[in-house]
């Protein structure tokens, strides 16, 4: 499975790179607005233009994928060929990422011209990342479409859930691979168990269907069962903040081991590994 980072900062892109684990990066409008208030406090000149071709440059060779923010099909064409025709010479790496079904803020209409700027968008040969899926059917038809990415949103997956449930679980909590069947009277999305669940039936779709030449991102981890999960379930990609990449590679025992380790360093092992530390 390939490891994305789901940021546009681009100290915490650096880091990631730097462990050598890092297979793309995923965008969208509210995580560059949290990059330009990063920016604002540390009272930086702001060239988003240039900030932005820096991280391109940063991860050259591994996709990075920037969203349209239009909600019609003229305006997210308009955007996506935009976008793509700015940032993808810098690095050869961009995707354009469009809703599979986009709704004007004002309404909360939603209309179907996501599908078709997937479709126009590919026509030109240009790579898509179809994204805010949550179901397995929007997975089926925005791959039908042309997208060479689906984003399937786990965490907000399970927000909606719980949101039927009215139940108090925090954002970055665990949420049951199964669904909260524990409770009585318990309410699924469609079908739909837990934000797992709809990796799992997204997959089984793309292989029953026989699907190729598109992957599925799960995308909106917000924890680390929840990337063990996507992982088993067999999703191509994971994007995840840099605070839950962090916490993947956390565990007490490894930290008391090491801890141990280091208090038994003897002399003799000392010189003959060039130990230059002190010995605690
Ligand atoms: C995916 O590409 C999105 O940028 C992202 O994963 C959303 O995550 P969130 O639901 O935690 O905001």
């Amino acid at each position: 499975m390939k490891i994305f980072i789901d940021s546009a900062d681009i100290e915490e892109i650096r880091q990631a790179k730097k462990w050598g684990m890092l297979d793309g990066v995923t965008t969208n409008p509210s995580l560059i607005k949290k990059a330009v208030e990063k920016l604002h406090k540390q009272k930086k000149r702001i060239d988003i233009k240039e900030y932005i071709s820096q991280f391109l440059r940063e991860v050259k060779g591994k996709p990075v994928s920037l969203e349209v923010i239009g909600t019609n099909f003229t305006d997210m064409v308009h955007e996506g060929i935009h976008l793509y025709h700015l940032f993808n010479p810098i690095a050869k790496n961009v995707y354009i990422k469009i809703p599979v079904n986009p709704c004007i803020a004002d309404t909360g209409k939603c209309d179907y011209d996501g599908i078709r700027a997937i479709h126009a968008l590919t026509q030109q040969g240009i790579p898509i990342n179809c994204t805010l899926i949550f179901t397995p059917e929007q997975v089926l038809l925005a791959a039908k479409a042309g997208a060479k990415i689906v984003s399937p949103f786990v965490g907000r997956e399970d927000d909606y859930i719980r949101e039927l449930n009215k139940s108090r679980f925090k954002k970055e909590d665990y949420f049951p691979a199964e669904g909260m069947k524990k409770l009585r009277k318990w309410r699924n999305d469609k079908g739909i168990v837990s934000g797992v669940d709809l990796i799992k039936e997204c997959k089984t779709i793309f292989s029953t269907q026989k699907i190729k030449g598109c992957e599925i991102l799960a995308a909106s981890i917000r924890n680390v069962r929840q990337f063990r999960e996507v992982a088993l379930a067999g999703a191509d990609i994971a994007t995840l903040p840099l605070s839950v990449i962090e916490r993947l590679l956390e565990h007490p025992k490894t930290r008391e081991g090491m801890q141990q380790f280091t208090k038994d360093i003897v002399p003799e092992y000392a010189k003959v590994v060039g130990f230059k530390g002190k010995k605690k």
